[in-house]
């Protein structure tokens, strides 16, 4: 049995793991610490609150003290940490932020836990695992083979580099006084609850309210797709049967541009619509309920800074040490993905505050249209 600490569990895949543990593991004790900025949203684990299934504290990955007490009082033996600021666009806006979270946020959750658990805290079964991003590695050439555990980190946004400052903070602290530590690198997730900034929910809701699809530069860059519950097996996987010390590359195994990805899920949203009349009058504004192509809202717009061409991982470490395997292949797992958004529209209405639109204005109106 374990007693768990998952950080940022109010966010996209915090969520998604709060949701698989608690069904998975019904007997542990799971305590979700969450800062509760714009990502996080308790709708998202509601019912595992209200049900008492979970324990909610809000607060900061960076208050050390606060939570070093929390690990003790609450006799947690496992960190699971998701809490950062996720999304490169707002990273090339104010580093800042993401530097005060993701490094020394994460800096001071290690100092937490090493105060909580002590010397002993190998002996004891102890686990601080931290949820990190292929972007560490970089950006890939068309013919180059996938980012391996053993890849150079080479970080080119300021989220990657924040991210990448963390990972090394994690091992550090592992070499340096024998916390009990984890890495896992995953590629791009998608499935619920993600918060309709990343491409493949906003691409999702712009179709059903009718809005342009912003696509960057020529939409050839390469994202390696992974749904959210493959990621959560594999960090269970890892917590099961991972020795301290080692990271973990988790991929989707997918290779398709987001021209591609974006376009398959147009086609999605007009097979939904024309199999289900209800659609539109629900969404009056989509160009499916008016019987065209979502597709024709695709636009191309000036490219992100230092736009990040390719990624791939290469998950054959996890898949033979630890028995990983992808159970949601891309065209099933995005075909249920748009069923969830059409079917939970309370939520993403909940979560999209008038600041998130404000920022969705100014973001788009600085990324007038390609050519
Ligand atoms: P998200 O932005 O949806 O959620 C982040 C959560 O962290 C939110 O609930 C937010 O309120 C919380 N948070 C932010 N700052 C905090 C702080 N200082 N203290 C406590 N809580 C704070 O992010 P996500 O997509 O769920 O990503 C989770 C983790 O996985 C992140 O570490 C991210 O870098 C990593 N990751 C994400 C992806 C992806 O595709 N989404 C891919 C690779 C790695
Ligand atoms: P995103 O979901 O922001 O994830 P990341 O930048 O961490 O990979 O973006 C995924 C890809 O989609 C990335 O290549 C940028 C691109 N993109 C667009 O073309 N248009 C958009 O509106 C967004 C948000 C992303």
């Amino acid at each position: 049995m374990r007693r768990l600490l998952v950080t940022g569990g109010a966010g996209f895949i915090g969520a998604n793991f709060c949701h698989y543990w608690c069904a998975a593991h019904p007997a542990d004790r799971v305590v979700v610490l969450d800062a509760l900025t714009y990502a996080g949203n308790l709708a998202s684990i509601a019912p595992l609150i209200d049900t008492g299934r979970l324990r909610f504290v809000h607060g900061d990955i960076g208050e050390r003290e606060r939570l070093a007490a929390l690990i003790a009082a609450e006799t947690l033996d496992t960190v699971v940490n998701f809490a950062a600021e996720s999304h490169v666009d707002r990273s090339l806006e104010d580093p800042a932020t993401f530097l005060r979270t993701n490094v020394l946020g994460t800096e001071a959750l290690l100092g937490a836990a090493r105060d909580a658990w002590g010397a002993q805290a190998l002996q004891r079964g102890c686990r601080f695992h931290h949820v990190s991003t292929d972007e560490v590695y970089g950006s890939l050439s068309a013919s180059a083979a996938a980012f391996t555990e053993s890849t150079p980190y080479a970080p080119n946004s300021p989220y990657a580099a924040s991210k990448a400052a963390a990972d090394h903070l994690v091992r550090a602290y592992g070499h340096s006084y024998g916390l009990p530590c984890t890495i896992s690198n995953c590629s791009n997730n998608y499935g619920p609850y993600q918060f309709p900034e990343k491409l493949l929910p906003l691409s999702i809701l712009n179709v059903l309210e009718g809005r342009p699809l912003p696509i960057y530069g020529d939409g050839l860059q390469i994202r390696d797709w992974l749904h959210v519950s493959d990621h959560c097996r594999a960090i269970e996987l890892i917590l099961a049967h991972s020795a301290p010390g080692e990271t973990w590359n988790v991929g989707g195994s997918t290779q398709d541009p987001n021209l591609t990805v974006v376009g398959l899920l147009c086609e999605l949203v007009d097979r939904a619509f024309a199999a289900d009349g209800a659609l539109a009058a629900r969404f009056p504004q989509s160009p499916a309920a008016a019987g065209r192509a979502s597709r024709s809202l695709i636009q191309h717009v000036r490219d992100r800074p230092g736009h990040d061409r390719r990624y791939a991982v290469d998950s054959g470490k996890i898949r033979e040490r630890l028995g990983f395997s992808i159970g949601t292949a891309l065209a099933p797992g995005l075909e249920s993905t748009v069923r969830w958004y059409l079917g939970n529209e309370a939520w993403w209405r909940g979560v999209v505050s008038g600041e998130y639109r404000e920022w969705y204005a100014r973001q788009y109106a600085a990324r007038p249209p390609d050519g």
